[in-house]
């Protein structure tokens, strides 16, 4: 793109006093005047926050891209945008994905900006501000900000996964008070986010496998010197996107869009991966379904074995080589010609990539499991889908027929799940209520429900859930989450009763409550209204916009991109 064409000069090289405006404020902060001279102008698009642990370390980061900008011929001016830290946030972080991703594609629009670097860490600040530059469209480049270092508790490796297996030990009075003050001290030992592949690693795997990202940037530890090495070309890059005009519809093609729901199959990813690849197709006009998932994912198995789905951390991953080598595994299944922020295509940029550890990074003819991926099921008690994640879940029951044991709300089942009275049985299945994007809200990670006490004591390790909710990226069961419609909005789940019999069949990808299509319309017409609309605010926006699980999740009217055009002068 020549110079003159950027759309940071209809600031910065106006005439008379709005251009004086423009440039003499920015010059408060020392900025030479020929900063202004038809220099690229890239934002540095900030989740930086001490409230988002995970991307605490982003600052430092942010300086090594200004870096590349510089030397490159740029001009960087950082700006935050909200931060959704995982841990903190409540009620969920994912109630304020979308809450963020206006904010990104408003504050990309409203500025100087010819180009953007996205630093993503924590779970939804990757979706989130991939949605908002995807309505703005204009260059952008994604720089993850690493997983943390693998924990280390008694001599052992462990990570943020293992933290429900320790509190179900701790429940069954395994392991006591003082040990788990020694996993809280050994979990979380370095900058980062989660370092298994939890919803963050599978988010910075989907922006790398999208194309988003320089090749290699999903799996480098979070202190890692090449972290930050990743972070300086990555600006130095960001410039020549520009003046090549890549932008990112140019990039996020339906094959794109195919090659990541190929990957998170291979790599064993998130559930919550579903929802935001909806989510950013469309933002940027991809016609992606529910049904692409099972169709893509039929034929590729898991090749990596990392936690939850396997043995290893992120850590051993970018050891191993990193996401290019589970690339190149799948060449003969990816659409290797799609082009990439690098400007070359995928398949040039994983051709010498190298498997370095068999055992984390398994050849195709050898996987760590044959089965993978997210399975879509459908059937009366999710007639637009709901969905299983294959390797997390137990092989034994992937056939089963079982009794609903139902909790109205969480609270209910908080009420109750410790109750020794309580008539569940190793077969039945576990059904929880408004916990979906509208009934909670904000669809929380309450999916993989723990079991009954009871039930833990005889042994039981796994049983059949089904909720609305999600489930953590971290977690694992054979539980079955974002079933749509949800239950607060009329869904089939509402009407579920104690001592209903529900069959699942993952072979089929079927999800049915046994009883008569007449009986299914009798109780709806009986069922009592929702009625936790709130009355004010960003929740009311949200729970009154907000699309159903299967097409992602986002609102309504935020389907779709404006693009960079600025309607109106500021003076
Ligand atoms: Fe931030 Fe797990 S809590 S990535």
């Amino acid at each position: 793109m020549e110079v003159n064409n950027l759309r940071s000069r209809n600031w910065f090289a106006r005439e008379g006093k709005d251009g004086i405006i423009y440039r003499a404020w920015m010059k408060n902060q020392g900025i030479p005047a020929h900063h202004f001279e038809g220099k690229p102008v890239i934002g540095i698009c900030n989740t930086w926050s001490e409230l988002t642990p995970c991307n605490a370390h982003f600052r430092e980061l942010a300086q090594k891209v200004k870096n590349g900008i510089y030397e490159a011929g740029g001009f960087p001016v950082e700006f935050p945008v909200m931060s959704t830290g995982e841990t903190l946030i409540k009620p969920t972080a994912m109630l304020y994905r979308n809450l963020v991703s206006m904010d990104v594609e408003e504050s990309i629009r409203a500025n100087p900006l010819d180009g953007v670097v996205l630093l993503c860490g924590c779970d939804k600040t990757t979706p989130s501000l991939v949605m908002g530059a995807c309505s703005v469209d204009i260059p952008t480049i994604v720089v993850s900000g690493g997983p943390m270092l693998t924990g280390k508790y008694k001599g052992t490796n462990i990570s943020t996964s293992d933290l429900w297996r320790f509190s179900e030990a701790q429940r069954m009075g395994e392991i006591t008070q003082k040990d788990m003050q020694e996993v809280e001290a050994g979990m979380c030992r370095s900058a980062g986010h989660c370092g298994v592949m939890g919803t963050a690693s599978t988010m910075a795997c989907m922006v790398e496998a999208l194309g988003l990202t320089l090749p290699g940037n999903a799996a480098i530890p979070a202190v890692d010197s090449n972290r930050r090495v990743l972070a300086h070309h990555s600006g130095m890059r960001i410039v020549e996107m520009v003046k090549e005009n890549l932008t990112l519809k140019k990039i996020l093609t339906r094959e794109a869009f195919e090659n990541a729901i190929i990957v998170n199959t291979a790599i064993g990813g998130s559930t919550n991966f579903v929802l935001h690849l909806l989510a950013i197709a469309g933002r940027i006009g991809v016609d992606l379904t529910l049904d692409d998932m099972n169709n893509l994912a039929k034929d590729i198995p898991l090749l990596l074995n990392l936690q939850p789905s396997g043995e290893y951390f992120m850590e051993d991953f970018y050891y191993a080589g990193g996401l290019p080598a589970v690339l190149k595994e799948l060449d003969k299944h990816l659409r290797g010609q799609v082009i990439t922020v690098n400007g070359h295509t995928m398949k040039e940029n994983f051709s010498s990539a190298k498997s370095y550890n068999d055992r984390v990074i398994s050849p195709l003819d050898q996987p760590v499991n044959t089965v993978s991926g997210v399975a879509v099921l459908k059937g009366n008690l999710c007639p637009d889908g709901a969905v299983l994640k294959l390797s997390a879940a137990s092989p034994e029951l992937m056939k089963h027929k079982g009794q609903a044991i139902v909790f109205e709300d969480i609270d209910d089942y908080k009420n109750r799940i410790n109750d020794p009275e309580l008539p569940a049985t190793a077969d039945s299945v576990l059904v929880l209520k408004q916990v979906g994007p509208v009934g909670y809200p904000g669809m929380p990670e309450v999916g993989n429900l723990g079991l009954p006490p009871k039930l833990l004591l005889e042994g039981v390790r796994d049983m059949v859930r089904i909720s609305d909710g999600r489930m953590s990226g971290t977690g694992f069961g054979t539980c079955i989450l974002h079933v749509s419609p949800e239950s607060a909005v009329g869904g089939p789940l509402a009407i579920v009763q104690d001592g209903d019999w529900i069959e699942l069949d993952v072979s089929a990808r079927s999800l049915n409550l046994l009883i008569s299509q007449e009986e299914i319309n009798e109780r709806l017409a009986k069922a009592p209204q929702f009625n936790g609309i709130v009355d004010r605010g960003y929740v009311r926006l949200h729970q009154t916009h907000v699309e159903q699980a299967h097409l992602g999740a986002d609102l309504d009217f935020l389907k779709g991109g404006s693009g960079s055009k600025v309607t109106r002068d500021s003076h």
